[in-house]
């Protein structure tokens, strides 16, 4: 059981930024990453849709023998994962609570910015978590559209990047927050020009850090962590182009990426 991989899903490239901190803490650890590109973006699909493509990937990893989930995806850590833990055969960890955790204790002022999908600031959950360890805590929240496509694309910073951080940011700079969570596994692939935009006032909550230290937590209280020492397998699979994957996640992540495959799940 310790040695089977972790399953981890995303729309597409945004779950690198938790494979990341995956690697800096367990790299031991064996992992299938499926990015659901042919569905991306995921902040604009109905609840529907978003059940649908998370019934069929989570149906995917555990066909793998995956020993536990990280719902590596914001979106569907806000919308379809309290609904399928309920009869999900292994544990499924997602990105939204650790994420309000780490925000809720980072805040000096009590006000907290939240930049997220559609569909993650419609369900209320980073404010609903938040404010479900600090009920006086401030959220203000704003839907990025246009954040997903750019990092989907490899464009991290120039002209179109910037303006669209300054447009997404300035109201939640009006409103003197201290602490901004990007909360959507995208986002922290912008950290750069988002740190710079938002100044050093702002401390940026990426939520995967969190994640993985929560993971840690379960994988021990279950006695299912790899203890090995050698360096864990890592699979790639999408739904759409899997050179295009290959391209921008090399990028992201370097050669941790050797190959991608392409399965379709419909
Ligand atoms: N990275 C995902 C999230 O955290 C999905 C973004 C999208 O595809 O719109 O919400």
């Amino acid at each position: 059981m310790k040695t089977r991989p972790i399953g981890i899903f995303d729309s597409g490239v945004g779950g690198l930024t938790v494979v990341k901190s995956l690697l800096a803490r367990l790299p031991g650890e064996s992992f299938i990453y499926y990015g659901d590109t042919a569905h991306v973006p995921y902040g604009s699909k109905s609840r529907e849709e978003l059940f649908k493509y998370a019934n069929d990937i989570v149906s995917f990893l555990l066909s793998r023998e995956v020993k536990i989930i990280v719902v590596a995806c914001g979106t569907h850590s806000s919308v379809t994962l309290p609904e399928i833990e309920k009869t999900c055969p292994v544990p499924l960890l997602g990105v939204v609570k650790p994420g309000a955790r780490a925000a809720a204790q980072a805040t000096r002022n009590g006000k907290i910015g939240v930049i997220a999908t559609q569909a993650t600031v419609n369900s209320c959950s980073y404010s609903l978590s938040i404010n479900a360890i600090e009920p006086e805590h401030e959220i203000f929240s704003a839907a990025c559209a246009r954040f997903v496509p750019l990092v989907e694309a490899g464009i991290l910073d120039g002209k179109e990047t910037r303006q669209a951080v300054e447009e997404y940011i300035a109201p939640l700079l009006q409103r003197k927050i201290d602490t901004l969570v990007m909360g959507c596994t995208h986002y922290p692939f912008l950290a750069p020009v988002i740190s710079d935009i938002s100044g050093e006032g702002v401390t940026l909550v990426d939520p995967a850090t969190q994640t993985i230290e929560e993971l840690i937590g379960i994988l021990k209280q279950n006695d299912i962590l790899n203890d090995n020492e050698a360096c864990g397998t890592r699979e790639f699979y999408v739904s759409g182009n899997e050179e295009s994957f290959y391209r921008v996640g090399r990028l992201l992540l370097g050669d941790v990426i050797q190959k991608v495959d392409r399965i379709e799940l419909d």
